[in-house]
């Protein structure tokens, strides 16, 4: 057990994906795995431990925020020896270049917060993805026949904010697409040595508030999922 975890130490695979809501956990858990046993229900973040083509592996949600995906993937990486977490989500697209249903691999992620400068002493405000889960994603990309998009994401701590121009940061740092979580796992992994990845789906294009329906998401993320999975299938 962990402050925020109550899974047994053993319960928890050295691979977890991590979505952002625990229902979504739940989807993969049922839908993908093999003996899935429901190890942490805590606060009703939901993690399951499974099989996948007889891989062992947890997937298990981060909340949204620095502040949710900094608790769980600390407490993954220092209390349950996790090597290796791949966060999957959806990100907003700043201008038409991105097309909703676009699955990007995560470069870096840049961000005006300070979660990793007070956390772990961490100054720079655009910090890669760690070790390599990242090519491990870019290579089952490739055998998958998907056309995974290598970029930077703009990382923010804000969802509504009162000026619609692209955020400067952003423009500085070439960040086609924004979400709320990268920035902080992957300060969590530079600084502990872990390995940590981001794949996102474009799930609305900001300037033309287009996005994708309720029910075109179940489909849309399969493809995400489906490559997480096939790639963790190379740790
Ligand atoms: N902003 C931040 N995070 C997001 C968005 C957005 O527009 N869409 C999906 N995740």
């Amino acid at each position: 057990m962990s402050v925020h975890i109550s899974a047994q130490k053993g319960q928890i695979a050295k691979t977890v994906l991590m979505p952002g809501d625990p229902l979504r956990a739940k989807y993969i858990a049922e839908n993908y795995l093999s003996d899935a046993i429901l190890v942490s229900q805590t606060r009703n973040i939901f993690f399951y431990t499974g099989t996948y083509k007889g891989r062992e592996i947890t997937v298990g949600a981060s909340g949204m925020g620095f502040p949710s995906i900094g608790i769980y993937s600390y407490e993954l990486y220092t209390e349950y020896e996790v090597d290796t977490i791949i966060r999957i989500g959806t990100c907003g697209a700043y201008s038409t270049e991105l097309n909703l249903f676009d699955i990007l691999n995560v470069e870096k992620a840049v961000s005006e917060s300070t979660y990793a400068k007070f956390a772990w002493g961490i100054d720079e405000d655009a910090i890669p993805h760690q070790g390599d889960a990242f090519d491990k994603i870019a290579d089952t990309s490739e055998t998958l026949g998907l056309k995974t998009k290598a970029v930077n994401i703009h990382s923010s701590d804000i969802f509504y904010r009162l000026d619609p121009a692209v955020p400067a940061i952003a423009e500085q740092y070439n960040c086609p697409a924004v979400e709320m979580e990268a920035f902080g796992l992957f300060a969590n992994a530079k600084h502990l040595g872990k390995n940590a990845a981001t794949i996102l789906t474009v799930s609305d294009i900001i300037p033309t508030k287009e996005f994708i329906s309720a029910d075109q998401r179940e489909q849309a993320l399969r493809t995400m999922m489906e490559l997480a999975l096939e790639s963790t299938l190379k740790f």
